[in-house]
């Protein structure tokens, strides 16, 4: 990956990587088919370039909200939000492993796209997911787009922090969600085939 990548189109501030350079969110959300009505939460926001996405996509009525630890990209998201002027955009500062002040059954998608691996290493996932669940609606998706667990030779986290497909299925499954969608060719295309899985499973 070269430097040039590593920089966010929109110069916000980011912990980590950008996948601004390797995934269309504009794709990705009309994969997720939102309703213009919806909650919709991005968890680990960044850079904050698919948050931003939807709320060109969505209308008014709808509310995005942008969450990460990392404060210099909420700031930067709070004053592009200020300059845009943009009502339905929320950006949060928080450390959701620890819990947040997000009403229960209020959200109707919660899109975790290269966070999940971080939340992996905190030791807390399972309480990560019990918080997911209680502010999902009942009926609400939350979609997990992450690392292949492959070994690659250049890009994405080291092989020891990717976590399988199939495991994160196992865990969301034990907490009461069905499995809705598997597609294990997602991401962009690198010399082993592709770089990632898109997982989507639905609050029963
Ligand atoms: C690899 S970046 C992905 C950013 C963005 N989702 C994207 O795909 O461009 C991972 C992000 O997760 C955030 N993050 C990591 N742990 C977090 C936590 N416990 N709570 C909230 N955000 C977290 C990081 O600050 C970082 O912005």
């Amino acid at each position: 990956m070269s430097k040039f990548k590593m920089v966010p189109k929109n110069g916000h501030r980011i912990q980590g990587f950008s996948s601004e350079s390797f995934i269309d969110a504009k794709n990705l959300l009309e994969s997720l088919k939102l309703k213009d009505e919806d909650v919709f939460i991005d968890l680990g926001c960044g850079d904050g370039h698919v948050a931003i996405e939807a709320v060109k996509m969505l209308n008014d009525d709808s509310t995005v909200i942008a969450i990460d630890v990392y404060k210099p990209s909420i700031e930067d998201l709070q004053n592009y939000v200020n300059n845009e002027n943009i009502s339905n955009l929320i950006p949060i500062l928080a450390d959701f492993t620890d819990g947040t002040d997000l009403d229960s059954d209020f959200a109707d998608m919660i899109l975790l796209l290269n966070v999940y691996h971080h939340f992996n290493g905190t030791g807390k996932i399972n309480e990560t997911i019990e918080e997911i669940k209680r502010i999902l609606k009942r009926g609400g998706r939350v979609c997990v787009m992450d690392y292949k667990k492959q070994k690659v030779k250049h890009g994405g986290p080291k092989y020891e922090m990717r976590i399988s497909g199939d495991e994160i299925i196992e865990r969301f499954l034990s907490k009461g969600f069905e499995l809705k969608c598997y597609n294990d060719n997602a991401g962009e295309t690198i010399p082993e085939g592709k770089s990632h899985y898109l997982l989507i499973f639905e609050n029963k």
